[in-house]
């Protein structure tokens, strides 16, 4: 594993963009996998700057998304498909055609699961995976449990999920209670992994998941069995790792 530390979330950004970037120029039909959450913003962010600077053609570029939430349409400002469209797709120059994310409309899971994870396949697999790392391990929605999910699965959300989720919806009624997502053997089929974590509060599970036991307890801890992984975090989120 290969470990950059950044000053502050912005050279995170910076950093994590200049590496999604180089794949991109070095294989223009590449496929990157993408993550939603606040930790990846500021890097798309930067890539709509590149991209808007001439440094960076994404008409050849395909995407699959790691996770989407369960029954919520495409329109809620909630969705993952909505949150890709407002941070990167609607900026850049993406043919929509080939972005790709879990349909959370489709209610059999089965279904879906099983076209997803054939898509994954039939684009040639992903060549960069983006993640975001939850505050107990979670990378897509691959919770802590005793086995590591093989593929791409409809998960129930966690109670505090929930909770800590409501203040996004009316109420806590509106949240979805189930959502799709990439399974860990899906993430680790990827070339390669690029993990991006920034601040003080995710130290600890820094310091868990790449200096600790490989355990679905913790599930980026699998990271530690893949042969290209780059984490790019800020100084605060590697306050904890080994010297
Ligand atoms: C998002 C995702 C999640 C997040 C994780 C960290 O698509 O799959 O696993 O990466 O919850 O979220 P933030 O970046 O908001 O701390």
């Amino acid at each position: 594993m290969k470990i950059y530390k950044a000053a502050d979330y912005k050279e995170m950004s910076r950093k994590a963009a200049n590496i999604i970037a180089s794949q991109v120029i070095l294989k223009p039909d590449c496929v990157l996998g993408l993550a939603t959450g606040s930790t990846p913003i500021g890097t798309y962010e930067r890539l709509v700057s590149l991209y808007k600077e001439g440094n960076l053609d994404f008409s050849n570029v395909k995407t699959v998304n790691l996770d989407e939430y369960k029954g919520l349409p495409r329109t809620n400002d909630q969705s993952y498909y909505y949150f890709m469209h407002e941070n990167l797709f609607d900026k850049v120059n993406i043919d929509p055609a080939n972005t790709n994310l879990p349909d959370g409309m489709e209610p059999d899971s089965d279904k879906e699961c099983a076209r997803y994870e054939e898509l994954i396949e039939s684009l040639g697999g992903v060549d960069l995976q983006l993640l975001g790392l939850g505050h107990n391990g979670h990378i897509g929605f691959n919770e802590p449990a005793d086995a590591f999910d093989k593929v791409t699965h409809c998960v129930d959300l966690q109670e505090s999920t929930i909770e800590a989720n409501k203040r996004f919806f009316a109420s806590a009624d509106d949240v979805p209670k189930q959502a799709y997502t990439m399974g860990i053997g899906t993430i680790m089929r990827a070339k390669k992994v690029l993990l991006v974590v920034s601040g003080e509060d995710k130290a600890d599970i820094v310091a868990k998941a790449f200096f600790g036991p490989v355990t679905p307890a913790v599930p980026a801890s699998i990271l530690q069995m893949h042969g290209d992984v780059t984490l790019v975090a800020d100084a605060a989120a590697l306050s904890k790792i080994p010297q």
